[in-house]
C-alpha cells in the first residue's frame, strides 16, 4: 500500500483500479484492506445506529447468549468502543465519526475519579487520550491528567508499582494477594506518561519508568514469556509469588500477557528513549514469533501453552494488539517487524476473521477470547478487539504514507 493515501484507498481504490495498467493494479492485500475499512464502516456504523435509535448511550463490549453486551462505564473496556470512532475518523475523515467519538467519550469523564482498579489508564487513555489527539480541546487535556493522577493513588512506593486489583475484591480477591500487578497494567502507564507531557509534573513519568522497570525485573522469565501477575509486599516491596490469573496454568505464557507486555515496553520506550524498554520489547517478539504454537497465520491460541492445541481457542485480540505493537516498533527501526505485522493484518482481514457485514453483533473481528480459566467470553468478538485492529491499520497506513 506504498504511497497510497488514505482517502484514496477509502473511495476511489475499488472503482479505479480497472482503469490502471498492469504495474498500478493494487495488491491483493490493498484490496483486503479496502474491504475491512468498509466493513469497519458498516458494522460500527450500525452499531452506532441500533444505539443511537434506544435513545440512550450504551456502550457495546461483546456478544453474550446472543446479545450484545452493554457494560457500564467503570468496566476496564468502556473506553474502547468511543476509542474506535476516532480511529474510523482518521481512516475515512468522514465528521460523523469524531462527533460520535466526542459523543461517547464525554459520557465517560466522571471516570477520570476511577480509583479501585489500574484500568483507567486503559479506559481513559482510548477515550479521551484519542479525543485530544484528534481535537485539541484543552478539556480532554485535564481529563487526561486528572485521570493520572486517580491512577496514581495506587502506586506504593516500597514495591515501585501500580497496584492493579484491589486485594480483597472483586473476581480475584480471595486469592491472598497483598498487592497483584498485572501484566496488562504496562497498557496503564501511556496515561502517566501522556500527563507528564500535558502539565509538567514529572510525578507520573517517574511511576510509569519505576513500574515498566519493575515488570521487566519480576513478571519475564529467562525466555521472554511473562506471568500474569506477580503479587508484591507492599511494607517491604519484595516479590510474594508469580501466578496467572487468566492463562492456562501457572508457568504457562497467557497470549494476550504477551501481547499487552511488547505493546507496554514500546510505548516506555517511546517516552524514555531506555534501550532496556526496547530491549525486552524484542525479546518479547522473540518468544512470540519463535515459538512453536504460534499457528502458521500468526493469530495465537489463547495461551501458548494451552493443553490442546491445535484444538484450543484463538485469540484475534492478542493478534490485533501485537499488530498495532509491531508497527510502533518498525518505526523504531526494528528490522522485520513491518513485514510480521503486515502478515497479521492480512489474516485478521481475511474471511477466516473479519465478521460478515451485518452478523457478529456487529463488531468487527470474530474469535477473541476473554478468560477462559473464569469461563468468560470464549471464542467471541470483543471491543478491544477492533479497537487494537483499527489502531493498527491506522499506523500501518500512516507508516506507508510517510
Ligand atoms: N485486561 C484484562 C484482559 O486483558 O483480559
Amino acid at each position: 500500500m506504498k504511497k497510497v493515501t488514505l482517502l484514496f484507498l477509502c473511495t476511489a481504490m475499488l472503482t479505479a483500479c480497472n482503469q490502471r495498467s498492469e504495474s498500478e493494479q493494487p495488491s491483493d492485500n490493498d484490496l483486503l484492506f479496502t474491504e475491512l475499512i468498509q466493513t469497519a464502516e458498516q458494522q460500527i456504523g450500525y452499531q452506532v445506529k441500533l444505539i443511537e435509535e434506544s435513545g440512550k448511550i450504551m456502550n457495546p463490549r461483546t456478544i453474550e447468549n446472543g446479545y450484545v453486551h452493554y457494560i457500564p462505564k467503570d468496566d476496564w473496556t468502556s473506553g474502547f468502543f468511543p476509542g474506535t470512532m476516532f480511529y474510523m475518523y482518521d481512516l475515512t475523515k468522514e465528521k460523523k465519526w469524531m462527533d460520535a467519538g466526542i459523543k461517547y467519550t464525554e459520557d465517560l469523564d466522571t471516570i477520570k475519579h476511577l480509583k479501585w482498579h489500574h484500568d483507567v489508564g486503559f479506559m481513559i487513555n482510548s477515550s479521551f487520550g484519542n479525543a485530544f489527539r484528534v481535537t485539541n480541546n484543552e478539556t480532554y487535556k485535564e481529563v487526561i491528567v486528572e485521570a493520572a493522577r486517580s491512577l496514581a493513588t495506587r502506586f506504593r512506593p516500597a514495591a515501585g508499582v501500580i497496584q492493579s486489583w484491589d486485594e480483597d475484591r472483586g473476581w480475584q480477591g480471595r486469592r491472598g494477594w497483598m498487592c497483584p500487578v498485572i501484566i496488562d497494567n504496562m497498557m496503564n502507564l501511556e496515561l502517566l506518561f501522556k500527563a507528564t507531557r500535558l502539565s509538567g509534573d514529572s510525578t507520573f513519568h517517574k511511576m510509569a519508568v519505576s513500574h515498566a522497570t519493575r515488570t521487566m525485573e519480576n513478571h519475564y522469565r529467562n525466555d521472554g514469556s511473562c506471568y500474569h501477575v506477580v503479587d508484591y509486599d507492599k511494607e517491604t516491596g519484595g516479590v510474594r509469588s508469580k501466578q496467572n490469573a487468566q492463562g492456562y496454568a501457572q508457568e504457562s505464557a497467557w497470549a494476550r500477557g504477551q501481547a499487552w507486555g511488547l505493546y507496554g515496553f514500546t510505548v516506555a520506550y517511546r517516552y524514555t528513549h531506555d534501550e532496556r524498554y526496547l530491549t525486552m520489547a524484542e525479546k518479547i517478539y522473540h518468544f512470540i514469533f519463535t515459538h512453536p504454537n504460534l499457528p502458521e497465520d500468526l493469530v495465537p491460541y489463547w495461551d501458548f501453552n494451552a493443553p490442546n492445541i491445535p484444538n484450543e481457542p484463538r485469540d484475534a485480540s492478542a493478534a490485533a494488539v501485537t499488530a498495532s505493537a509491531l508497527y510502533e516498533l518498525a518505526g523504531f527501526g526494528m528490522d522485520g517487524y513491518q513485514e510480521k505485522a503486515d502478515q497479521i493484518m492480512a489474516t485478521l482481514a481475511g474471511d477466516a476473521y473479519r465478521a460478515i457485514v451485518g452478523t457478529n453483533g456487529n463488531f468487527l473481528l470474530m474469535h477473541s477470547v476473554g478468560s477462559i480459566p473464569h469461563g468468560n467470553e470464549i471464542d467471541v468478538p470483543l471491543n478491544y478487539a477492533d479497537y487494537y485492529l483499527l489502531e493498527a491499520l491506522t499506523r500501518k497506513i500512516a507508516a506507508e504514507d510517510k
